[in-house]
């Protein structure tokens, strides 16, 4: 059996990508996920880019109990040193250096020769290897780099101490038999290549991330690097659950390859980056999305029932989806409830499992069944890491076909109450105007999306949106059998995301 090293790299690539921003204090809560996920090594963040990187690459490593914790760094003292002390104090600290090799990237970017190029690699692998035994070196843009140019920079890095030469594909260019022969090449070609072990980072930008990555793999690949959900910058990187419930899947292709990751957590690892970032799973999307398992078919319906592998090639139980049951109602008490969420995979401390205990009883006394995603979505919105500055107290609206749609909203902020009325194109529009009034932010609705969490009609509303405040663009959702209570709790996560900012 030889094992693939998953090399988790969403608070890293996918949190750089615009809409994945995320607090350190999210951030954090994310890394705890991984590690019960299971992946080998996260690269928690580039610390010299912001004081809030650095931060949290810092709280990770102090966190973290099990794996590699990675900072990313350019090949200058500065990055190096930053790396360095943000992951110092990890039980296994590791650093990421990069630097392009590709002729399009020397001439526009460095505006360099190849030797000095690889003068600067030597130099900051030797620097990094100082201060850090664990060093992974990735010459960006391999994939659309000359082979020999190549060759000579990932010869001369190992000889530098790097234990790990990381393959991207930058721009997400190459096709699977593209990357196998590249892979292949580099074994042959690099003299020290067996002293190291050989990761690939492919992009999506053509819709081969993944298929490139196993590709790698194939050819003698021993990391993958990935993010949950396949999010980062612009098309995304390889999805993890991918990778991994391909290798799990096609035994007969991969062998004796397998990875240490505990599948059972990915649905709850893609929901939590579902919830906490702007990229919403798509519906159809691989492993994680709603239809994933979802037969609607009455042919396939019917075979699934007489024999599931006849329509499905993997146990949706063996990812961690369970079918939605019903599980509660409102006679059910906290006992149950807590229960529930364990087994849901949700750990609550006593004021967060309060606070979602009262959601729950407001909840079932408006709809009579509770399901396990409706206990998702309540328990999502209460985890949310941010402290609201200001809160829903209550809110009237009057609309109708042949009057001016009005809102009036009382909110809290500390101690303090604020009511304001306010008219509107329509009911949400005059419940956002009444909000911005008494916070004093102009905001601009660039995105919202209304999704029911379970069906019939009292299903709980999920409410998700971008505001344009000022020069930032935050993201909020809000849950509610109310659309328009829902509407309005995803405004108030917005504009307190950005106060806690
Ligand atoms: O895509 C890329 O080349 C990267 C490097 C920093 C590895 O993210
Ligand atoms: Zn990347």
């Amino acid at each position: 059996m030889e094992k693939i090293i998953i090399f988790d790299t969403t608070l890293r690539d996918g949190e750089q990508a615009p809409g994945g921003s995320l607090t350190a204090q999210e951030k954090l809560e994310v890394a705890f996920q991984l590690e019960k996920l299971g992946v080998d090594v996260i690269e928690a963040g580039f610390p010299v880019a912001s004081p809030g990187d650095f931060k949290a690459v810092l709280e990770i490593s102090k966190a973290i109990k099990k794996g590699v914790i990675c900072a990313l760094a350019r090949c200058l003292k500065s990055d190096i040193e930053a790396a360095y002390e943000a992951v110092k104090k990890a039980r296994h600290p590791r650093i990421h250096i990069f630097l392009a090799t590709s002729k399009i990237h020397l001439q526009y970017k460095f505006k360099k020769a190849e030797d000095e190029i690889l003068d600067i690699a030597v130099n900051a692998t030797k620097m990094a290897k100082k201060l850090c035994s664990d060093i992974e070196f990735s010459p960006e843009d391999a994939t659309r780099s000359e082979h020999d140019f190549l060759y000579r920079v990932i010869e001369a890095v190992i000889n530098e101490g790097a234990k790990t030469i990381n393959i991207p594909d930058t721009t997400g260019y190459t096709y699977p038999q593209e990357m196998y022969s590249l892979i292949k090449d580099i074994k042959n070609n690099v003299p020290n290549i067996n002293e190291v072990v050989i990761a690939v980072h492919c992009h999506d930008d053509l819709g081969m991330a993944v298929a490139n990555s196993l590709s790698g793999v194939l050819a003698g690949a021993r990391q993958v690097h990935c993010t949950i959900n396949g999010i980062g910058e612009r098309a995304g990187n390889a999805s993890l659950e991918e990778v991994v419930m391909a290798i799990k899947t096609r035994k007969d292709v991969f062998g004796s390859l397998y990875t240490s990751i505990n599948t059972k957590e990915i649905y709850r690892t893609s929901r939590m980056i579902n919830n906490l970032t702007d990229f919403v799973v798509p519906p159809n999307k691989a492993i994680v999305g709603r239809n994933a398992f979802a037969h609607e078919a009455g042919i396939h319906q019917d075979a699934v029932l007489k024999k599931h592998s006849t329509y499905e090639i993997m146990d949706p139980h063996d990812v961690g989806i369970s079918s939605s049951r019903l599980v509660l109602g409102k006679h059910s008490g906290r006992h149950a409830f807590r229960e529930r969420l364990k087994t849901l995979g949700f750990h609550l401390n006593d004021e967060r499992l309060n606070k979602a205990f009262t959601r729950f009883k407001e909840l079932a006394d408006k709809k009579k069944d509770i399901y396990d995603d409706d206990l998702r979505a309540i328990v999502e919105d209460e985890i949310r890491v941010i402290k609201p500055l200001w809160q829903l107290n209550s809110f009237e609206v009057t609309s109708g076909t042949k009057i001016k749609p009005r809102a009036i909203v009382y909110l809290n902020k500390k101690s303090k109450s604020f009511n304001v009325v306010s008219s509107g194109d329509g009911p949400v529009d005059a419940v956002f105007k009444a909000i911005d009034k008494i916070t004093g932010y102009k905001a601009k609705l660039n995105d919202f999306r209304l999704e029911a969490v379970t069906s019939g009609k009292d299903a709980l509303g999920q409410v998700s949106l971008k505001l344009k405040i000022g020069d930032s663009v935050i993201s909020g959702r809000g849950s509610s059998t109310d659309i328009i209570e829902a509407a309005v709790k995803a405004y108030l996560d917005a504009v307190n995301k950005l106060e806690a900012k």
